[in-house]
């Protein structure tokens, strides 16, 4: 009977380092400039986060100006590439705002939002960008306070983390008289 031979596969630890990982456009951690006010874009489903934003303001709820809210008629329609592009047009952070899980009007459009804000998250990874500068919430339109309270707790998140690398890289190359 012939022997069992086992041959161990390379074991992931065994494998060169994953670099790009490694690799941060970020600025290194340090004191974050305390006036840095981010610009940040809310892609706002019409059914859930933008009556939510109605209600905010209707109770006189504080939420922070930096927050620019795009209406969808659902968070379906977000595409990886419109946030990609506000990214890429100076926003430092990005959150989609959809229906709770199950009350999409569509049916599913808020579960394929969360799967493209996820690989959103993976690509500024690999572009050597945090990926706490995009997120994804689910709210009802009921939760106005709720809708104040994520805004001024992403906008605080953004605030920490400074100012976009993308709006940071593009500075510089208006310096040096590049084209940006
Ligand atoms: Fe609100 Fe789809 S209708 S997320």
């Amino acid at each position: 009977m012939a022997e069992e031979t086992t041959t161990k596969a390379p074991e992931a630890a065994d494998a060169p380092e994953d670099e790009a990982a490694e690799e941060s456009i970020e600025d290194p951690k340090g004191p974050v400039d305390p006036d840095f006010e981010p610009e940040i874009i809310a892609f706002g489903c019409h059914y859930c986060a933008y009556a939510a934003a109605d209600l905010a303001g209707s109770m006189r709820l504080d939420y922070p100006t930096n927050v620019r809210l795009v209406k969808l008629p659902c968070t379906g329609k977000l595409e990886i590439i419109h946030i990609l592009k506000a990214l890429e047009a100076g926003a430092d952070g990005v959150y989609a705002a959809g229906c709770l899980e199950g009350e999409c009007h569509y049916l599913k459009g808020n579960l394929w939002a969360r799967k493209r804000v996820e690989y959103t998250k993976t690509l500024l990874e690999e572009m050597g960008m945090d990926p706490k500068r995009v997120d994804m919430f689910n709210l009802s339109s009921a939760e106005g306070p709720r809708f104040a309270e994520l805004a001024n707790e992403f906008t605080e998140r953004i605030k920490k983390l400074g100012p976009s690398p993308v709006k940071n890289g593009k500075k510089a190359a208006a310096k040096e008289g590049a084209p940006a």
